[in-house]
């Protein structure tokens, strides 16, 4: 597996693949891999020819107060496990590396970048949607993995992607659970373990809501708000649980028939995220 920290490196290794005719699987991640990580990398082997994964902790998705610095940064046990799996190419660039430019131009998706996650964290879906154009003009891969995880981040590197005419697939990779239910995630080893415990009500919390659904409940502001009011009580600050469409993540309505419910929490200090999605 080769490590390559440099752009111009990066871009020698992936010319040589692709005149070769190679089919080039891009996995972004900033690091800490787990086994939600490992899973859109196993999904890019199976797919490709040759397989690309970014670590990078990218500091202008991060807000003022946020955990850039303390985010987990796992370098060797990372290579470890990417190298397991069988990966060609692993990017590991610094700041400097990666934003030794002026940076005044922003890849800002407005509309579905905006609520939810986007309303709280202002600036961050701008911070991603441009490092991810960043990366894929560096890596320039056939397709790309993305966990639907953070649906709210692939629905907005979709529409990037669409809009921008990028001529790479867009990957959906469903979400890889701990056996209590709790979405795996970076952000779970912020949590002591009573609190991870706890953190299991949350697809307890989606399930329930989707059983409702399915049983036919038309109100779906009172399923969110019961929603809401129950993980208050078990100790969560909810901050939202949405009933949305998945096309565009609208306020989803009686009539629409792929349905996510998307939430976000604070458990202590972490924030956490999950959703579910439901197709009548
Ligand atoms: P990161 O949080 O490291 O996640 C990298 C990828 O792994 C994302 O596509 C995310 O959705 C996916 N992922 C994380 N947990 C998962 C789980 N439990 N099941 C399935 N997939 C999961 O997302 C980012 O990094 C960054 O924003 C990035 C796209 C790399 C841009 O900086």
């Amino acid at each position: 597996m080769k490590c390559i920290r440099s752009i111009i490196e990066v871009r020698e290794q992936l010319n040589s693949w692709r005149n070769a005719g190679d089919v080039i699987a891009f996995v972004p991640t900033m690091g800490n891999l787990h086994k939600g990580h490992m899973q859109l990398v196993e999904d890019a082997k199976k797919q490709a020819d040759r397989v690309v994964v970014s670590i990078f902790v990218n500091p202008t998705q991060f807000g003022v107060g946020e955990d850039f610095s303390t985010y987990p940064r796992t370098e060797k046990q990372d290579k470890e496990k990417l190298e397991s799996l069988g990966v060609d190419l692993v990017f590991m660039p610094s700041v400097a590396e990666m934003y030794a430019t002026s940076n005044i131009t922003t890849i800002s998706v407005s509309d579905i970048s905006e609520g939810y996650c986007g309303a709280k964290r202002v600036g961050h879906f701008d911070g991603v949607a441009t490092v991810v154009s960043k990366l894929f003009n560096i890596v320039q891969p056939h397709k790309a993995f993305f966990g639907e995880k953070d649906f709210q981040q692939l629905a907005v590197i979709r529409a990037m992607v669409l809009d921008l005419n990028l001529p790479i697939e867009i990957v959906p990779v469903a979400i890889v659970r701990e056996s209590s239910g709790l979405a795996m995630s970076s952000r779970n080893g912020y949590l002591s373990s009573e609190q991870k415990e706890l953190a299991a009500q949350l697809y307890v919390s989606l399930s329930v809501a989707k059983e409702k659904i399915l049983l036919g409940q038309a109100d779906y502001s009172e399923i969110e708000q019961q929603a809401c009011s129950k993980l208050t009580k078990s100790g969560f600050e909810p901050d939202y649980f949405s009933i949305c469409r998945q096309l565009d993540l609208k306020k989803a309505g009686k009539a629409d028939k792929n349905l996510v419910i998307l939430l976000a929490v604070i458990l202590g200090k972490t924030r956490l995220i999950d959703n579910l999605q439901i197709n009548l």
